[in-house]
């Protein structure tokens, strides 16, 4: 079977990307890409690139050169599900908040809607794309709903994960390290589904890049690759405070323990804790789900990684308020980022929100500048944790578009992204105008500790 038209419902940081790059890959495909968020849609249709609503480094180029040609962002959900003939449900899937696994398990409504929706439009044959993060054995309940509610069509489900990393998510799609696709290659119909998808990949990707599994292979390894390299980052993280307590220095360990080929040198950057939409959520999934098997070993193992990560956020923040003399009330401490990591707009989970909350618990007075988060994205960020009133938050976290501004009179600056602009800044100047004694709390290890010191900064790094 040849694909020859794909809607994705869910344009968010992973569907609007992923299939930006399919249409450009795939000319002869139609791409289709709706969300119920109708501004969303909107956006994606300015004809002024910069108001696309992701900000991805090389997207823009890609949406210019796809979109109208192929490539199409709509609001008529119905109209494109009835025409694909693959859909890919890329809708986010929640920590739940209520009821049963709160805290834990993933919130599936959204993706039973969209089975449901699919259920209900189509009147052919479908391959569904699971490429939401999903639990394990989602792909059962998927098929139950859509062969008990539709109207007597085929459906074949396959779980293709997105592995893309936010910043870099272009070239990721360019040239990914796998593709992973799951499917039920016991029967025809399911080697033929997991044939088209294969195709519509390999229109860039090597063949021996494509990886072929059953279903709960895949969904499991797309939550465990995340664990895996979560994981990393808590290691190291733990290890910033036993360097911090002997004297070594945690980047020179970082660097000799990654040039041992077997553990190799990524994902082992110091910082101030992990954010993302990703890493929290599915660990905190694979957690549930080893709980609700009974598997209660596997499943504290795991998650202590999280416990790790809140650890190295409240240490960080409680490190800002001991240094600050014991006393922040009414100080102000500024934040240069937002975002989880330098490159997004995105700040889902962001280390700073919470760092911002305990330290606004001491009411220090927190102003942020950031590249590319936008003030009501912050406000939304902060109020979404509960800790107080909006008004209240809004008194005490505020946001400002120039850095030198926000640094004016400030007692201490926290850098919480590793944003490359911050490095190139004239830090003589901005001392010139803090308080002293002036405090630099680097959580990403990103400045030069040297020159910040012979500047008069006192200069806080993370582990050493
Ligand atoms: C999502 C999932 O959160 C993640 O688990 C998965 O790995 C990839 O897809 P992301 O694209 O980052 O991640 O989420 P988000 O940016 O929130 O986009 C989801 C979009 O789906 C939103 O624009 C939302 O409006 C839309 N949506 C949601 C629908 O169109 N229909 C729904 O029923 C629910
Ligand atoms: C992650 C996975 O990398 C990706 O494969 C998956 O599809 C989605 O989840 P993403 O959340 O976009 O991608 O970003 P990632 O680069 O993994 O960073 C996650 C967090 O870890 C960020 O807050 C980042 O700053 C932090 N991090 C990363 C570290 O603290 N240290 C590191 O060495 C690497």
């Amino acid at each position: 079977m040849k694909i020859k038209s794909i809607c994705c419902i869910g344009a968010g940081y992973v569907g609007g990307p992923t299939m930006s790059v399919i249409a450009q890959k795939n000319p002869n495909i139609k791409v289709t890409v709706v969300d119920l968020n109708s501004q969303r849609i909107c956006d994606w249709n300015d004809k002024d690139l910069t108001k696309l609503p992701i900000y991805e480094p090389g997207l823009d180029e890609v949406v210019a050169e796809a979109r109208g040609r192929n490539l199409f962002f709509s609001s008529d959900v119905d109209a494109a599900i009835a025409e694909a003939q693959m859909i890919f449900i890329s809708v986010n899937t929640p920590t739940k908040t209520y009821g049963a696994g709160k805290g834990m398990a993933a919130d599936l409504k959204y993706v039973e809607l969209c089975a449901r929706q699919i259920a209900k439009v189509a009147t052919s044959h479908k391959i569904v794309v699971e490429k939401s993060t999903l639990p394990v054995k989602t792909a059962e309940a998927i098929q139950n709903i859509l062969d008990n509610t539709g109207k007597g069509v085929d459906f074949q489900i396959l779980s293709n994960p997105e592995f893309l990393s936010e910043g870099t998510a272009m070239r990721d799609l360019a040239v990914p390290d796998r593709v992973l696709i799951g499917g039920d290659s016991t029967t025809d119909k399911g080697q033929e589904a997991i044939q088209a998808l294969v195709d519509v990949y390999a229109s860039w990707v090597p063949k021996e890049n494509i990886l072929t599994t059953n279903i709960w292979s895949s969904e499991l390894s797309k939550l465990t690759a995340n664990a895996f390299l979560a994981q990393r980052i808590s290691s190291i993280n733990s290890l910033s405070e036993l360097c911090e307590a002997t004297g070594a220095n945690v980047q020179e360990v970082a660097k000799a323990i990654g040039m041992d080929s077997r553990i190799g040198p990524k994902f082992l950057q110091v910082s101030v804790g992990f954010g993302g939409s990703c890493f929290q959520k599915d660990i905190m999934n694979l957690v549930y789900i080893a709980k609700s098997l009974g598997l209660n070993e596997v499943a504290d193992y795991w998650h202590q990684v999280i416990l790790m990560n809140n650890y190295q956020r409240d240490r960080f923040a409680k490190n800002i308020i001991k240094t600050l003399y014991s006393t922040i009330s009414g100080k102000t401490i500024v934040f240069l980022g937002w975002a989880f990591k330098k490159d997004t707009n995105d700040s889902r989970e962001s280390a700073a929100i919470y760092i911002a909350d305990l330290l606004i618990d001491e009411q220090a007075k927190v102003k942020v500048y950031d590249p590319k988060v936008t003030s009501a994205q912050m406000q939304s960020d902060i109020n979404h944790l509960d800790s107080r009133s909006e008004d209240e938050n809004k008194n005490y976290l505020k946001t400002e578009n120039d850095p030198y501004a926000a640094l004016q009179g400030a007692h201490a600056v926290a850098i919480l992204t590793e944003w490359d602009e911050f490095k190139k800044y004239d830090w003589q100047r901005i001392y010139d105008n803090m308080q002293k004694p002036a405090f630099v709390f680097d959580g990403r290890n990103i400045l030069n500790r040297e020159v910040l010191e012979t500047i008069g900064f006192v200069y806080k790094g993370i582990g050493s």
